[in-house]
């Protein structure tokens, strides 16, 4: 360890930190924009200056520097808040800002951006130049699914390192020199087909890389985001699932639009998913957004879900050799509710709700893994998996199938079986279960998942739970107990 001074008090460093690093790891802010814990560090926004002194130089000595870049040394002095400092962050602010539009009232970045943040900090004051600004391209598509805003760029890079040295694509690069430099995709398509390349929208220190699902479509302080899990495939990522915040609920408009995702962010988790998500984790609307079932019904005809369970316990109660099929999709919690349910009745198999889709990645070094369903892990620790051959590997006496989640055809189940099927979209599987019922989805409670690692991670409800559905937990317990019911 190393001792230093920020702003006078004694601090410990790691050997071989930057004061950048050292500072936030001891609670003082510096600034920062090109800057990021996870990539190189290139110097260029100038903004992290800080007033430096070495040991034994006289305090009138200090010089200016970057943080991001300087090493400690013992016995350093550094100020992060001095009046040069702040006199050089304005210049500083003033020198970015030259060629930048400022149009902060039809950006999206608006009220998460640091050039606004900083501005109100140390500079505040309109621009001094009397030159023309440099015009750039306003709207340029940077994939299918990114718009760039060269005027708004303040060419930090970090969009460039990030497909160099975390996705690996080498997608992006700077075009031209000074004033005239635009962030260009390469010309091979490789930003495109970036797996990974929506991560350069939470890079962006300003409102330069912009997603288009997204655009314009709320304002940020409209609302709030909600830890969950993405459950894309078995990494089982930590995000952020961002929804409209109760007290700004539309009442004049579409009131489905308080319902729904608007966006998903990655939760950094260094055990888990670093920083990072990929492109499948954005678009969880995607699949949360599909028609839902609401209605529990017997052969096709809708009846009300106590009767359903009523129906399903006697078909439980008759058969000789019922199999269940277990979702992957399944929440610890309902596994469990399962286990101690139903456990002893069923001979249990784990499905994959999910599979590859066509086009999607399979798998990569980085995050994306090849089973697409996040809890497979904790399903198998309690059953074993279903043979890719489930019409063999089920006894041929199965009268009963309790099949849970979707991703099943029920042509594999033995001729003549009863099924009892528990799902929450609407499919057309639905209607031909003997018994339907209508469950809940993970952004209407709460639970927890086990990735490939042994990780448990929670989530937690962003909507209320739709009527007419029941949470799967409360299914269990409802099918094993006569009198329990479940909760609709
Ligand atoms: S587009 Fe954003 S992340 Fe990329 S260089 Fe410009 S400001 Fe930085
Ligand atoms: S890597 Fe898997 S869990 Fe992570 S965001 Fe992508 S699909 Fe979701
Ligand atoms: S954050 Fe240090 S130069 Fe950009």
């Amino acid at each position: 360890m190393v001792e230093f001074f920020i702003n006078g008090q004694a601090v410990q460093a790691e050997d071989n930190q930057t004061v950048m690093q050292a500072a936030k790891a001891n609670g003082y802010f510096i600034p920062y924009f090109c800057w990021h814990p996870h990539l190189s560090v290139p110097g260029n926004c100038r903004i992290c200056m800080v007033e430096v002194t070495n040991e034994g130089q006289p305090a009138d000595s200090g010089w200016l520097d970057i943080a991001c870049n300087m090493p400690i040394t013992k016995g350093m002095r550094v100020l992060t808040d001095s009046p040069r400092v702040r006199e050089r962050r304005k210049e500083t602010l003033q020198f970015i800002t030259l060629n930048h539009p400022v149009d902060c009232g039809i950006c999206d970045k608006a009220g998460e951006c640091t050039l606004q943040d900083y501005h109100y900090e140390y500079n505040g004051s309109p621009s001094i130049s009397i030159d023309a600004k440099v015009h750039a391209t306003k709207h340029f598509a940077l994939s299918e699914r990114i718009v760039l805003d060269n005027e708004r760029c303040i060419m930090c890079t970090r969009c460039v390192r990030f497909t160099r040295e975390i996705s690996k694509s080498d997608a992006l690069g700077v075009l031209n020199r000074g004033d005239h430099s635009l962030i260009r995709p390469v010309e091979d398509g490789a930003f495109e087909a970036d797996p990974y390349s929506d991560n350069v929208i939470d890079l962006c220190p300003v409102g330069a890389l912009l997603s288009r699902a997204f655009l314009h479509k709320a304002r940020v302080w409209y609302l709030e985001p909600t830890p969950s899990i993405c459950p894309g495939c078995e990494r089982g990522c930590s995000i952020a699932i961002w929804h409209r915040k109760s007290e700004w609920k539309l009442k004049a408009l579409d009131a489905r639009q308080n319902n729904r995702i608007d966006r998903v962010t990655p939760r950094e988790n260094a055990a888990v998913n670093g920083p990072w998500i990929c492109n499948k984790g954005r678009d969880l609307a995607r699949i949360f957004e599909r028609a839902r079932a609401e209605l529990a019904m017997l052969k096709g005809q809708p009846v009300d879900l106590q009767a359903a369970l009523g129906s399903a316990r006697a078909l439980i109660a008759a058969a000789r050799q019922p199999v269940a099929l277990v979702s992957s999709w399944g929440s610890n919690e309902e596994l469990a509710a399962f286990q101690a349910a139903l456990g002893s009745r069923f001979a249990s198999y784990v499905k994959a709700d999910w599979q590859v889709e066509p086009g999607e990645p399979v798998e990569d070094d980085l995050l994306i893994k090849a089973d697409k369903n996040p809890n497979t892990a904790a399903a198998r620790a309690l059953f074993p998996a279903l043979p890719e051959d489930a019409r063999g590997a089920l006894p041929p006496a199965t009268d009963l199938v309790l099949v849970w989640g979707e991703g099943f055809s029920f042509a594999q189940l033995p001729a003549g079986a009863k099924i009892i099927y528990l799902n929450s979209w609407l499919q057309p599987e639905n209607g031909h279960a003997d018994v339907f019922i209508p469950i809940s989805v993970m952004t209407e409670r709460h639970g927890h998942y086990t990735n490939f690692q042994g990780v448990v991670s929670a989530f937690e409800p962003c909507f209320a739970r739709l009527p007419g559905v029941a949470d799967a937990e409360s299914v269990f317990a409802g099918l094993a107990t006569p009198a329990a019911g479940a909760r609709p």
